[in-house]
């Protein structure tokens, strides 16, 4: 793959956000001797990308989404890559989550490659949580793990921890794509490669997200809401450092890898708020502005990649209700984040007002978050799930 170097960089603290990055080709072809190198551009080899894979868990989270859909993404994650599914869909009057496994069932049958599924409501997996005293996941009525996709996120790290990963990935089970999958994944590894630090993130970034008309096909640039939540996390890093800045261009990004290292030590923000939150949290904790629990972090920095990718990004349209809804919880995050004044959260209010999103004079819902993952033993969370017999096991 070839892939332009960062052309500038946002510093903050011991974090550095680099600039979308785009891709001149996706694949750059056989290694040659005799070849010249060009500054400005990284070439990442094929062997390079193929040892990340070995070593990436690609989670995929999965609410009621249509089979054919689910089917066409896992056909688009590289094989060697161990995918972990985390269905939140219903067992009950009809059962979606066994139609799921057995979607995995037979595409294990014909490519023999590892995968896990388990769903989230699973009573052994709240078991295991509430054993480690891992609580922040659980529903305090129902006792389960709470709905939401960062709660199944978070399930999806755990497991890639069991198995022994190095890095984990999400990709949402609703693209219709499985080539642009493909892609997502070879730019999580291409954006390891180039990384210096064991704590990275890497954020696919959409050239563009079409929307299809009755006068035919427009691509459109930005998502609405990235396009909100990346002016207010730009807001509050260009009034950190003094110098307005347009770097964050990912905010709302599901598709997105970590390092495990950086995975296991953040909080995660419940439901829709998390990508938003990942970014806030590396800045409120590695930023420099308060002392961090981490100092081997501060050593080594944080690097975040965005990553422009080459394939449109086409998913189910889940309706205005839904974008509301995302936008209302990714602010919600901005608005209580220690790092925001009250001059932006005044902003965000009327934002959320003047999208009719909020009633004027109230206040944003404060989510629930989950505390970092490294306090979890666990061989201890994998022998209890393993006793209850809770995840099913393809490879
Ligand atoms: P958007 O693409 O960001 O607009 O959001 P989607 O509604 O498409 O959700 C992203 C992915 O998360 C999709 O694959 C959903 O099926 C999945 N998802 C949404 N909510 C949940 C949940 O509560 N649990 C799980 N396991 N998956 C979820
Ligand atoms: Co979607």
């Amino acid at each position: 793959m070839r892939v332009e170097i960062p052309l500038y960089t946002e510093r903050f603290g011991s974090v550095r956000i680099n600039d979308v990055q785009r891709i001149l080709e996706l694949d750059s072809g056989r290694r040659r001797d005799d070849e010249k190198e060009i500054t400005t551009i990284h070439k990442i080899e094929k062997n390079e990308i193929e040892d990340v894979e070995d070593k990436l868990a690609i989670v995929v989270p999965v609410k009621e989404e249509k089979l054919k859909l689910l089917e066409g993404v896992l056909s688009g994650i590289p094989h060697d890559c161990v995918v972990i599914v985390v269905s939140n869909s219903q067992t009950n009057p009809i059962n979606r989550f066994k139609m799921e496994v057995d979607t995995l069932a037979r595409f294990h049958r014909f490519t023999r490659r590892k995968m896990l599924v388990i769903h989230q409501k699973d009573p052994g997996l709240a078991l295991a949580f509430q054993e480690n005293k891992y609580t922040g996941i659980l529903d305090k009525k129902e006792k389960l793990v709470r709905d939401g996709k960062a709660e199944a996120m978070v399930v999806g790290i755990l497991l890639a921890k069991m198995v022994g990963k190095e890095f984990v990935g999400f990709v949402d089970a609703d693209n219709y794509i499985p080539g642009a999958v493909n892609e997502y994944v070879k730019n999580f590894a291409a954006g390891f490669c180039m990384a210096e630090s064991s704590y990275v993130m890497v954020r696919n970034s959409w050239k563009y997200k079409p929307k299809i008309y009755n006068t035919g096909i427009y691509f459109k640039k930005w998502g609405r809401i990235s396009e909100v939540t990346n002016r207010y996390l730009n807001l509050i890093i260009s009034n950190y450092i003094g110098f307005e800045t347009e770097v964050i261009k990912t905010a709302n990004s599901g598709e997105h890898a970590l390092t495990m290292k950086l995975a296991e030590i953040l909080k995660y923000s419940s439901g829709f708020s998390v990508e938003p939150y990942e970014l806030l949290y590396i800045l409120e904790e590695f930023g420099g502005i308060k002392p961090t629990n981490y100092p081997e972090v501060i050593e080594d920095g944080v690097e975040i990649f965005q990553i422009e990718t080459r394939n449109p990004h086409f998913h189910e349209d889940k309706g205005e209700d839904h974008l509301k809804k995302m936008l209302l919880e990714s602010l919600s995050v901005v608005y209580y984040s220690e790092l925001c004044n009250q001059t932006i959260k005044t902003l965000i209010l009327n934002e959320l007002v003047s999208q009719n999103i909020l009633k004027k004079d109230t206040f944003p819902p404060q989510l629930p978050t989950m505390p970092p993952l490294r306090s979890i033993n666990i061989q201890n969370f994998n022998e209890k799930l393993k006793e209850a017999k809770t995840f099913t096991m393809f490879e």
